[in-house]
């Protein structure tokens, strides 16, 4: 029995569709139901819907043997797992937005984030001073409303910042979901986490062709 951490939101839809592309008949009410625990018996698997945030936690402590996660949460969270595949799915980039035509010449601007680890990383390699503002969520709210002078974000299609008069100025590092997994499960269950990997390495390849 594999046990799979996945991430509710926008990557679940995109997650999902790749299991079943790699052969698993994954039930509707995986896609419908409100459960947070899905058993699928058919294919000796289990799932927990989880926070993209915590899909990395479950896995460290070994409650799931595997998870989705997205690159993001990996470079915030730094956690004890292994990044077993790059699924390709829910590409999107880290990057510094704000006010257009802004600079940010002050001691140590404001950064909001909902990333403060990978943001302070960030600031440190550039050798920049900058005071971090962790925020959870509706992050291009701060800018506009004086919290802070840039935020570090998700971009994806960039809708948000447009819709919102804000304007990119770095692009910090590109993200995809990966396949991460539980070092003791890799070793314990090497062989079910074989075929899994192999067949969605399959599909993987198959799509980018
Ligand atoms: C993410 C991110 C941006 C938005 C970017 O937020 O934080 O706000 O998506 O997507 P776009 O470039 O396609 O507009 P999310 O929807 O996950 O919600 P959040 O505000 O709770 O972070």
């Amino acid at each position: 029995m594999l046990t799979i951490a996945m991430p509710k939101g926008r990557i679940f839809e995109e997650a999902a569709a790749l299991l079943r592309e790699a052969g698993y008949k994954l039930p509707p009410e995986f896609d419908e139901s409100r459960k947070l625990i899905i058993e699928v018996p058919e294919e000796n698997m289990r799932f927990f819907l989880a926070k993209p945030m915590d899909v990395a936690t479950y896995v460290e402590h070994g409650v799931a043997d595997l998870g989705i996660a997205g690159k993001d949460v990996l470079l915030e969270e730094e956690r004890d797992v292994y990044e077993l595949i790059d699924l390709k799915i829910s590409p999107c980039y880290l990057a510094v937005a704000g006010l257009p035509n802004t600079s940010i010449d002050e001691v140590a601007p404001k950064i909001a984030t909902k990333y403060p680890s990978a943001a302070s990383a960030y600031y440190r390699t550039k050798g920049e001073q900058v005071e971090i503002i962790k925020l959870n969520g509706s992050i291009e709210l701060a800018p506009m409303i004086g919290l802070a002078d840039r935020i570090v974000d998700i971009v994806s299609t960039g809708r948000t910042l447009k819709e919102n008069g804000l304007v990119e100025y770095e692009k910090i590092v590109d993200i995809t979901s990966r396949l991460i997994v539980n070092p003791v499960s890799y070793r314990m269950k090497d062989q079910e986490i074989g075929q899994l990997v192999s067949r969605l390495s399959e599909i993987i390849s198959e799509k980018a062709v």
